[in-house]
């Protein structure tokens, strides 16, 4: 009858509790069968060193009876583990790994006298919670009434140590006093994973994060940010819903050991949790507190994250209902991968654009079935059928919504043919008069130097600062320290505009220092440009900024720091480039270009980094390849944009159009990945000399030989015989097709993505590149070099800028 209640109480928390429910029943049959549920009260709440508990001898509850530990019988399931439930409302609020399942008749859960708390059963390896470094036999493992089961070391004078607690494992329910977000001193995460399916434990799709920059809880789905709660302002996120927040009051810790979220009941009544569904809802059992379910990518409604990568097919307005019935015919596919669970079934539907509706495939909610091409038409309601999710669209429901949704993108896209038009005129016109406004644009950049003081723009700055865009202000003094008072034993390297230090933080944490020198070419607008646009990004092959800091004349940026600094460093030389086998330099070649796309591509903002090189790509401590320095990247709004200020980047790596027009656009980061894709497969710097009889740069050796049918030459000696001659020569085809002269030609970066992973997407041949003989000055140090130079020599990899005066070409 308890249970009926719940139904009735809470018919939208029926989904995500119904496998805990089922749990419970037979738990509260067993307890109903013992005739009572007292004794429980009279339970112990902790283990001493010895004790031992299993599923007779019943269970620990905490003091005042809120929480019970136990392990049930197997009885109820195969499978079992240690669990935390609340005592009236038998909700799991958390349990044991549930990839370590224990045989439920004979687990015992143990203190030994050593310090050691351990799961042992017939089935499998013993599951040890906690082992000390050395014996320790002054411990005691006690249910919290708050939830938490801890383990503490105690000590003669009456403290204790906390040696290990359930609440570091977080399972899919968050419970007062709880903590997400990140232990500074044990570097351990706090998060929430939602289940793969109702009636499993195993984890999902779905996370729940607390984002210390920025302040902010967020869902992600497979990694990918879907929803996000508003930062907090008075006690409130902007994007829970009011009801839900009314009896909260919420503690943010943020120090030297931790930054972490948790919340507290404000009031006597039963405490409120927080329980996130395989769906992605998180219900506290009287409403939702976030849908991430509703988050399609189209729409920023409640919290919701759009996204750059939907579907053509798929338009504002699409969901998926579930709906219960019949399809009077069956043209499927299925995906019968028993680790997609509902929401992944979801996502591949949406992405698939014949698929129109799925549902899942085994009766524990895994795999997936897929309909194609069908409508609601073709489907008829029967309560005893099966369950389906059909796409449909919320928006047709609202012809009037329609019809103006139809005059607006009319109206849109006259206007939009309109300035198209004025644009192409506008361009026209400016290559007539390029000569004459790049000497007014110089004459206007000496005028806004000498006129725009640099107070005013820094007082705006930290005016934008103090708006918060997430990041963290360092002061100076706490810079000093981290990098040893700017000691050159912590330099790690001179970047474009200043010298880069490791700096370790209070915390433990390393970083890397970027100082910009006073006399740099970085002015406060590449400064702030480069702040705006970074802590926006979040991509696992870009460089993450942590914060700033500002003092008087110093301009410091703070990122993460990259254990295995950059690409070049192995690249160019002949010892250190044995580092890098094939396996390896291909898989900094995916992740550079995964880089770029989303720079590219699925960035909120569209962005071109300007400045690719080898010495921008640096490399963390699995080799895994990040972008950094967004100095001077741009956002994008339209197909190529011509740079109103000046020219800067890296000569070899620039393309033509930019470096003789200004004109820059995805292409020129195209030309510029290219560039360095055939520095990667030959070790070789793209402005060397290589050619026997006249001088050819990287890209014009590669091209001779490429002629040739000799692309295999190119391979740097270092990488040896391994590597995959059919995938090498797809990259060097592949760079080729980068650097052509012209922009057009070139590829987009979703295309390489996909040549790289599949030789059939490669359809054209490459034309004759652009920058195709060497130059003269850099020939006479390199040639006599051969294939790798000394990493001594430093030449020509340094960010330069170019006036009109001194473009200085040799071949186009
Ligand atoms: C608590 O445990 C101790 C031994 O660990 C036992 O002697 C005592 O009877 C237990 N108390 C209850 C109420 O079960
Ligand atoms: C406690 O358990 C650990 C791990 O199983 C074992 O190595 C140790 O000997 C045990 N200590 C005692 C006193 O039984
Ligand atoms: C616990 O360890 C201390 C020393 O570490 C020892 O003096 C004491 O006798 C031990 N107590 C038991 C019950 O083993
Ligand atoms: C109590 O003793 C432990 C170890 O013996 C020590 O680490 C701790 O600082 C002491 N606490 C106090 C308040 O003296
Ligand atoms: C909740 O927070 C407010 C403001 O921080 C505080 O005044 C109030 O006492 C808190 N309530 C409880 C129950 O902790
Ligand atoms: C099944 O779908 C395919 C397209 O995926 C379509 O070509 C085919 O005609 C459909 N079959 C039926 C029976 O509708
Ligand atoms: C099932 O999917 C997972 C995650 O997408 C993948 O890692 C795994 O290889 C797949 N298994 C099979 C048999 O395809
Ligand atoms: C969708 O259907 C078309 C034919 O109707 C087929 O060519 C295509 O491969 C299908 N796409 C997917 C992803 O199933
Ligand atoms: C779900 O059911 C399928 C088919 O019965 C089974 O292969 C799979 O192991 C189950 N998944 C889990 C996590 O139990
Ligand atoms: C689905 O319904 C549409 C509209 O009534 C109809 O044209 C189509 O033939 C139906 N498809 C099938 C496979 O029955």
């Amino acid at each position: 009858m308890t249970l009926l209640h719940m139904f009735l109480l809470f018919p939208c928390f029926k989904h995500a509790m119904r496998h805990k429910l089922q749990k419970l029943l037979a738990f509260m049959c067993l307890c109903l069968w013992w005739s009572t549920c007292i004794h429980v009260e009279a339970a112990n709440d902790s283990l001493n060193p010895g004790d031992t508990l299993n599923s007779d001898t019943g269970t620990l509850c905490s003091k005042k009876s809120k929480y019970c530990l136990d392990l049930p019988s197997s009885n109820v399931d195969d499978n079992q583990y240690l669990v935390v439930s609340t005592v009236n409302k038998n909700i799991v609020v958390w349990t044991s790994d549930v990839n370590q399942p224990v045989h439920g008749d004979s687990a015992v859960l143990s203190l030994n006298r050593s310090g050691v708390l351990k799961i042992e059963s017939e089935r499998g390896k013993p599951i040890i919670l906690y082992s000390p470094p050395q014996p320790i036999n002054n411990t005691k493992a006690t249910l919290l009434d708050t939830g938490n089961f801890v383990l503490q070391q105690l000590h003669p004078n009456g403290t204790n140590t906390l040696l290990w607690q359930s609440f570091d494992y977080p399972i899919d329910t968050l419970i007062p006093t709880m903590k997400l977000g990140v232990n500074h001193k044990t570097g351990h995460h706090w998060l929430l994973v939602s289940s793969l399916a109702n009636t499993l434990g195993t984890p999902g799709a779905f996370s729940l994060e607390w984002k210390p920059v920025g302040q902010e809880l967020i869902i992600r789905r497979r990694g990918k940010v879907c929803w996000k709660s508003g930062k907090l302002r008075n006690n409130r996120f902007e994007h829970i819903p009011e009801d839900a927040q009314r009896r909260l009051n919420y503690t943010i810790v943020s120090n030297g050991d931790e930054n972490s979220f948790s919340f507290i009941t404000t009031n006597e009544e039963p405490d409120i949790m927080w329980i996130f569904s395989e769906t992605g809802q998180i219900s506290d059992g009287k409403g939702y507190v976030a849908r991430a379910d509703l988050c399609y990518g189209y729409n920023t409604d409640g919290g919701c994250q759009r996204w750059q990568d939907i579907p053509k097919c798929r338009n504002p307005g699409d969901v998926f209902q579930k709906k219960t019935g019949y399809f009077n015919y069956q043209n499927t596919s299925i995906e019968g991968n028993i680790s997609y669970g509902y929401s992944d079934c979801e996502a591949n539907c949406w992405s698939n654009c014949n698929c129109t509706a799925f549902r899942e495939m085994y009766s524990n909610g895994t795999g997936c079935i897929f309909f194609h091409w069908i409508s609601a038409d073709n489907y008829t309601f029967d309560s005893t059928g099966e369950n389906f999710y059909l796409l449909v669209n919320m928006l047709t429901n609202h012809k009037g919504t329609r019809k103006w949704i139809w005059i607006g993108a009319v109206a849109a896209t006259a206007l939009l043919a309109i300035c198209l038009f004025t644009i192409c005129l506008a361009l026209k016109k400016r290559k007539f008069v390029f000569q004459e406004k790049k000497r007014q644009r110089m004459v206007m950049k000496m005028v806004h130097l000498a006129t725009c003081s640099r107070s005013s723009a820094m007082e705006d700055f930290e005016v934008d600062l103090k708006k918060g865009n997430g990041l963290k202000l360092f002061n100076y003094t706490s810079v000093m320290a981290a990098t040893n008072g700017f000691s050159p034993e912590n330099k790690l390297g001179q970047g474009g505009f200043g010298p880069v230090y490791k700096g370790i933080l209070p915390t433990g944490q390393e970083i890397a220092v970027k100082r910009l020198s006073k006399t740099s070419g970085q002015g406060i607008v590449e400064f702030k440009n480069e702040l705006t646009l970074i802590c926006e990004l979040q991509h696992m092959n870009l460089v993450q900024l942590l914060g700033c800091c500002i003092d008087e004349e110093e301009r410091i940026l703070i990122y993460e720091y990259m254990s295995n600094k950059s690409l070049d460093f192995y690249l160019f030389d002949c010892t250190r480039g044995k580092l890098l086998d094939w396996k390896k330099r291909f898989k900094i070649i995916e992740g550079i270009s995964q880089g770029l796309l989303y720079l590219h591509k699925y960035s909120r903002l569209k962005i071109i980094h300007r400045d690719l090189k080898g010495s921008n790509i640096l490399l963390d401590e699995n080799m895994n390849p990040k972008i950094s320095d967004f100095g001077m990247a741009r956002i994008f709004t339209q197909e190529s944009v011509s740079n109103t200020n000046r020219i800067v980047g890296t000569h070899g790596y620039m393309s033509p159009e930019y470096m003789m027009e200004g004109v820059f656009s995805t292409k020129s980061d195209v030309y510029s990945f290219g560039v360095l894709l055939l520095e990667i497969v030959s070790g070789r710097r793209s402005l060397g000399c290589y050619g026997v009889d006249r001088p050819l740069n990287l890209i014009g050796h590669t091209w001779e030989l490429w002629k040739d049918g000799a692309s295999l030459e190119l391979v740097d000696p270092s990488i040896n015989k391994s590597f995959d001659p059919e995938e090498v020569q797809r990259c060097i085809h592949i760079g080729l097709l980068c650097v052509q002269h012209y922009a057009d030609d070139r590829p987009t970066m979703s295309d390489i993505v996909s040549m790289l992973t599949n030789k059939s997407a490669i359809v054209s041949l490459p034309e004759r590149p652009a920058f195709y003989v060497g130059r003269k000055i850099i020939h006479d140090e390199l040639s006599s070099k051969g294939f790798c130079t000394d990493s001594t020599i430093e030449i020509a990899a340094s960010t330069v800028e170019i006036t009109s005066s001194t473009i200085d070409m040799t071949d186009s």
